[in-house]
């Protein structure tokens, strides 16, 4: 179905056929439509700011991001995170898929209680397997909705050339049973109550170009080399920063409840952000204690980086 717009005498609205314009559009008749009938925007009744605590800004805790218990409810901006995929990766343990999406929806429900009104959440997440295919992203669009989420929409990471495409075809040049190689990650992205967030003085930083391609809905980025960085799964950089840029003002404080390599950490310094992050695992919170403090060492600002 071609939904479209129909011009008005002071905009336009929406028609079941196109038109090109978008001003002062009146969406009201399609969001007043059977389709949203009991799908309505979630509110969060409570827009109060609690203060973060200074003694665990800009640090990483070591520990299982299901209790987020330091960290007051309502007192963070944005969410970006990259869970793990329980495929057997090193630091995966082997959760049974019911077992593994507790084991995100706790951490969600964590993660939507200490955002503030308005706050975004952001989770970098592959579909896994073929027979059959495992549509995670599709269960945790779900989950988010249960939580008290509302959806904002998907981003299609293409991964292009860096993708590293299997070579498993299934029945090659033949219609018996070929089989679809990933080149492609999603980044699902949420709001909590409100979608628009009140500035409240503080500053944006992203560009005018930044903002025309980074509002577009498939991103093409390479990924980031494990051996490189040394953890088994971490994303590219860029990937949190074009987040970073998007969601959210300078100063605000970012969580990654799976920091794993430190890359949110990072790119949240890197854009005169704080952070806040959760990592099970010793040995990937002294890898991303290092990457920080190596960041740091190029940079005149000084952070509140704990080691153990
Ligand atoms: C996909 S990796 C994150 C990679 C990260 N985005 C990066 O760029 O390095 C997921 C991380 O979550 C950590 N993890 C797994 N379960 C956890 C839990 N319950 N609480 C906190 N961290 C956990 C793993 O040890 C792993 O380092």
């Amino acid at each position: 179905m071609a939904t479209g717009l129909i011009s008005k005498k002071n905009g336009t609205e929406t028609s079941s056929f196109g038109t090109n314009g978008r001003i002062n559009h009146d969406s009201s008749k399609f969001y007043n439509s059977k389709m949203y009938e009991g799908f309505n925007s979630i509110s969060n009744n409570n827009a109060r700011e609690n203060e973060f605590p200074k003694d665990i800004l800009n640090t990483i805790i070591l520990g299982n991001a299901e209790k987020m218990e330091q960290i007051p409810d309502n007192s963070l901006h944005l969410m970006i995170t990259s869970p793990p995929y329980n495929v057997t990766k090193d630091y995966d343990e082997n959760l049974s898929l019911k077992e593994y999406l507790n084991l995100l929806k706790n951490v969600f429900i964590e993660t939507h209680r200490v955002l503030v009104n308005g706050g975004r959440a952001c989770v970098n997440i592959a579909n896994v397997g073929r027979k059959p295919y495992l549509p995670l992203s599709d269960f945790i669009s779900q989950m988010m909705l249960e939580i008290g989420f509302n959806m904002r929409g998907e981003i299609i990471w293409n991964k292009g050339a860096g993708a590293g495409v299997s070579m498993a075809w299934g029945s090659w040049q033949s219609a018996s049973n070929p089989v679809l190689r990933d080149v492609h990650e999603y980044i699902l992205i949420f709001s909590k109550g409100d979608y628009q967030r009140k500035a409240n003085g503080k500053e944006n930083s992203i560009t005018k170009e930044q903002f025309m391609e980074w509002t577009k809905s498939i991103w093409t980025m390479n990924p980031e080399s494990a051996k490189k960085v040394k953890h088994p799964a971490p994303f590219p950089e860029e990937l949190p920063y074009r987040l970073i840029q998007l969601y959210s003002f300078k100063d605000d404080i970012i969580l990654d409840p799976f920091m794993g390599s430190g890359t949110t950490a990072i790119s949240a310094l890197k854009s005169n952000r704080n952070f806040v992050g959760y990592e099970i695992n010793k040995d990937y919170k002294l890898i991303s204690e290092k990457r920080v403090n190596n960041y740091l060492n190029k940079s005149p600002l000084e952070f509140n980086i704990k080691s153990e």
